[in-house]
């Protein structure tokens, strides 16, 4: 049996669908059930039993990245724990990409893919670049420009939909991708000023500070601010520009644009 965590997330729903239009009957691993009918697993990382993963042979762990360092890290241990108990034959973890080091949240992948390479189960380890539809919508023109701190650099972002279909293609097929690690970008780099452009207003960044001075409000959980500043941070250093095929090559096909992803999801933000 095939399980999907985060089932019905943004990227877990995408790979859920995914894996059931090719008549794979994954069953949807989520903390709303009720959602997938017969076919949904109760499923909390932060319940300290661990999840229920009796049946389980391929196992798509869905990062629950939300949190400080200490509770993401107590979730995917359980998460791990719960799979080597049971019996699960292979993980795939969706990780960040590599140049995404710098990222505030990059310690909680990196210690995740550890905890798998040292356990006793196969695994295969997709890290994932920027969603081009966080890059569109941290780039949303406010006041009629586009304001965020991105500087001149360049994102190598990935469109969410080819994220999904990677995974499902190595899920389906584990033993072809068993104990490898993906670099998966977009195929293309681009800048806040070039997505400006597209929408068809200025790119008018303001400075870290003033960004970080905005970051307030009852919206925001403690946590978020830091996650926020890392990624204008690493991505006007110039550190999320590069390109790798690996995507390409999971997909047998070259990926989607991921301009025109983010210029939509900036459009709606917008
Ligand atoms: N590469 C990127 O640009 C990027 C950007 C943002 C986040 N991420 C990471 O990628 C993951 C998936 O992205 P996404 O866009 O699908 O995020 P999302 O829409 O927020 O979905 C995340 C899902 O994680 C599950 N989850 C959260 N806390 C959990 C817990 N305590 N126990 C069990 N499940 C939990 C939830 O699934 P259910 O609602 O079904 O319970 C939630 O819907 C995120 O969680 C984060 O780690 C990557």
């Amino acid at each position: 049996m095939l399980l999907v965590t985060g089932a019905s997330g943004h990227l877990g729903s995408l790979i859920h669908a995914g894996l059931a239009e090719r008549g794979l009957a994954p069953l949807a691993g989520t903390r709303t059930p009720g959602r997938f009918a017969d076919a949904g697993r109760t499923m909390d990382f932060d319940d300290p039993a661990g999840p229920d993963l009796t049946g389980v042979r391929v196992l798509v762990l869905v990062s629950a990245g939300y949190g400080e360092d200490d509770v993401v890290l107590a979730r995917h241990d359980r998460v791990v724990s719960a799979a080597e108990r049971h019996g699960v034959q292979h993980v795939v973890y969706t990780s960040l990409v590599g140049a995404g080091d710098h990222l505030a949240f990059a310690l909680a992948h990196r210690w995740t893919e550890r905890r798998l390479r040292e356990s006793r189960l196969s695994w295969t380890i997709l890290r994932n670049g920027l969603y081009a539809e966080l890059f569109g919508q941290l780039a949303a023109p406010v006041g009629g420009a586009v304001t965020a701190p991105f500087g001149t650099g360049a994102v190598a972002a990935v469109a969410r939909q080819d994220l999904a279909d990677a995974a499902v293609r190595v899920a389906a097929d584990p033993a072809a991708h068993r104990d490898r690690t993906y670099e998966l970008t977009g195929p293309v780099a681009f800048t806040a000023a070039g997505l400006a452009a597209e929408l068809g207003v200025p790119y008018h960044p303001v400075s870290l500070g003033e960004r970080r001075a905005a970051l307030v409000g009852p919206d925001l959980l403690p946590f978020q601010p830091a996650m926020l500043m890392s990624i204008y941070s690493a991505t006007a250093a110039g550190f999320l520009a590069e390109t790798r095929d690996d995507l390409a090559g999971l997909l047998s096909r070259p990926p989607r644009d991921p301009v025109p992803v983010a210029v939509a999801a900036a459009g709606a933000g917008a």
